[in-house]
């Protein structure tokens, strides 16, 4: 449970970049034994952007100045950048500091954090956490990820699911403790990490001919092994935050799930008791963003005026690690 602060974490502004590029189910009837009936109905994945030139940074760096532009606000202003990415442009430097250089964030420090689809989670808790604390004032947090860098497209498997894109949040501090942060739990168990992941390219298997000819360079998921867990995953730390704060999913207005399959998505809400229509979705138009689906869902809903002051949240997040979480909001912006 969390400890007295004197301040609540608080989302402030909201911002996003989606690539103009989009591929849609057709696309991939050309490229591999699949139809769009199959992926719609299997995974509700209608179309998903790409990415043709550029890295995560640039994603992450228009998500960014999308969100700086919408609150009138310099980055100059910006005190920390975190990354959510498994994504990055290079091993190092960190992503953090690509995007603090090209957004001119000149007083800003920061750092990547890798936690896969439940990258924004961790990443929203970690500088919730710099926010509550008093230290920091303004924190960036942003998911971003160009999964099609790391997607085999002669696999069917995978390719299919994943699409390109970044959101961000600014968290700031907030004397109202009855917005903002109201409790979370995050889990990790590596034991998880034969069914998702990408094997080469870090220090256990390095880079050469053998691990290219391999594939080992690209995504790889047991999909069925993946499936079970994250339905588990998420219902149950979402059920027991909804429950430890003497809540039912009748008094939640919006469940913030990750998106990485509609099937997963709906049988988590089910678990938890909610309402198809209380349920934030984007999958149909972006797939699987990794670390972007839940921000991008705030930012689109927020701007929609469907997500309004007020508002009981909670998103929840599975993903390689295994990692996943759950966090209770009260959305504080009109
Ligand atoms: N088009 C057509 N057929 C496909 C296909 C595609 N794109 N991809 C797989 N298939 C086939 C499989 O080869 C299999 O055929 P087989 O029975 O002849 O071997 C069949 O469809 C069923 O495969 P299965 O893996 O059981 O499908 P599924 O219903 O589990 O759906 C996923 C596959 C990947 C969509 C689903 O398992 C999933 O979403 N998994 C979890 C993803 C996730 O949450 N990731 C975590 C965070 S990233």
């Amino acid at each position: 449970m969390r400890s007295e602060n004197k301040y609540n974490a608080l989302i402030t502004g909201v911002g996003m970049y989606v690539p103009e590029k989009i591929l849609d189910n057709k696309y991939f009837e050309a490229l591999i034994d699949t139809n769009d009936e199959w992926i719609l109905s299997r995974t509700g994945i209608k179309e998903r952007r790409l990415l043709e030139n550029g890295a995560t940074s640039d994603l992450a760096a228009n998500a960014i100045l999308d969100l700086l532009k919408s609150k009138n606000m310099s980055a100059e202003e910006i005190d920390v950048i975190i990354v959510a990415t498994v994504t990055p442009d290079m091993f190092f430097p960190a992503t953090a500091c690509l995007v603090q250089n090209k957004i001119g964030a000149i007083n800003a420090w920061g750092f990547d954090l890798s936690a896969a689809c439940s990258g924004f989670l961790f990443a929203f808790q970690t500088g919730a956490s710099l926010v509550e604390s008093g230290m920091y004032k303004k924190v960036v947090v942003v998911g971003a990820d160009k999964m099609s860098s790391i997607v085999d497209y002669t696999d069917r498997n995978t390719c299919i699911l994943f699409g390109d894109g970044a959101s961000a949040v600014l968290i700031e501090p907030s004397e109202d403790k009855s917005v903002g942060l109201q409790d979370f739990i995050l889990r990790v168990d590596g034991s998880g990490k034969d069914s998702l992941h990408m094997l080469a390219g870090g220090s256990l298997n390095p880079a050469n001919h053998e691990t290219v000819d391999k594939k080992q360079h690209f995504i790889y998921q047991d999909g069925k092994a993946v499936f079970k867990v994250a339905v588990k995953g998420m219902a149950d730390v979402s059920y027991e935050l909804i429950q430890r704060n003497n809540l039912t999913g009748d008094d939640i207005d919006w469940l913030v799930p990750h998106q990485a399959n509609l099937r997963i998505i709906d049988a988590t809400a089910e678990r938890v008791g909610m309402n198809k229509d209380k349920v934030m979705l984007n999958i149909a138009k972006y797939g699987n963003t990794t670390a972007a689906t839940i921000p991008l869902c705030l930012t689109e809903y927020y701007r929609d005026g469907k997500l309004k002051k007020g508002d009981k949240v909670v998103m929840a997040a599975f993903g390689a690690g295994f990692t996943w979480g759950a966090s209770l909001i009260v959305w504080g912006i009109d």
